[in-house]
């Protein structure tokens, strides 16, 4: 299933996320993108319709919604299949799908069929993949295959082993260096966009003036293209301290545990289901049976 673009319609389309950074930051037009990650249909259409730009199905689903200790566990079908019913949640925004780790680290002709079905089956608009000039050759082939491309530098959790932890990147000069090359390496190779994730601030305002596609901070600052959150951080569904930029804007958490013990009180003291929630046997039984046992 998927939901064709159409001129007009509203619809978020990778050319139009393309215009957004032609227009310069300081123009009255120039719109902030925004992102969030979803895993589901209610969540997906609710956020759809709230108006998020971007709607990324992020390979974090293997961690909040799984239950993985971190992304890496996280099998392709488990993706597809989150990304199957996200789809059926999104109108509007456009869909991304990540691609889970170990599904483009290999062979590329592998590395692309897996990336297509994201397209064909699950009905990604486009896919995200981690990694910098070391993805060079992977994202021309995608986007030689019509397969828009939204890239991922600086923290790329599915590197958790290689990088030694979860650590902000491109702090020293040289380290900079490297997140900066990255990012450019993204862009020339035919990304859309690129997701830098956890660095400092100056080094994602540096890397947002000199490549010509948008960049999606988290962890980033303010002076990125758009901003992307875990929809589970800013709604208080995790069981974790959320990271410093997590802004938690709704404790669904609390919401939801609280429901649940006043559920068990109710039904423990009787007090649900009441008469009004009951279903009741219509009069016309009632008295044949009544008639029954008088005879
Ligand atoms: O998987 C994810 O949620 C992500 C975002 C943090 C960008 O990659």
């Amino acid at each position: 299933m998927s939901i064709l673009p159409r001129q007009g319609d509203g619809k978020i389309t990778v050319p139009e996320l393309l215009q957004r950074k032609d227009l310069a930051a300081d123009s009255p037009n120039q719109k902030k993108i925004t992102c969030l990650t979803a895993y589901d249909y209610p969540t997906a259409r609710l956020m759809d319709e709230a108006g998020v730009d971007v709607v990324l199905v992020g390979d974090s689903v293997g961690m909040v919604m799984l239950g993985y200790d971190s992304t890496l566990p996280l099998t392709l079908d488990e993706a597809l299949h989150h990304t199957k019913a996200v789809r059926r949640g999104v109108r509007r925004a456009l869909l991304v799908a990540d691609m889970p780790y170990g599904s483009y680290h290999g062979d590329l002709n592998e590395s692309l069929r897996n990336a297509m079905r994201f397209v064909k089956e699950a009905g990604a608009e486009a896919v995200k993949i981690e990694g910098g000039e070391r993805r060079l050759e992977l994202i021309s082939r995608l986007t030689e295959a019509e397969i828009p491309v939204m890239g991922h530098v600086g923290l790329t959790p599915q590197s958790v082993n290689a990088l030694g932890g979860y650590r902000v990147q491109g702090k020293s000069p040289a380290a900079a260096e490297q997140v900066l090359r990255d990012a450019r390496s993204v862009e020339a190779a035919g990304a859309f966009a690129i997701v830098l994730e956890a660095m400092p601030r100056e080094l994602a305002a540096e890397i947002t003036r000199s490549v010509r596609i948008p960049t999606i901070g988290i962890g980033a600052g303010p002076e990125c293209d758009g901003q992307v959150l875990v929809l589970h951080d800013m709604l208080g569904l995790t069981f974790e301290e959320p990271p410093k930029f997590a802004r938690r804007y709704a404790n669904l958490g609390e919401v939801i545990s609280q429901a649940v013990h006043q559920y068990c009180e109710d039904v423990q003291s009787g007090r649900f289901p009441t008469d009004a929630e009951s279903y009741h046997t219509p009069a016309s039984v009632k008295n044949r049976k009544a008639i029954a046992i008088a005879r």
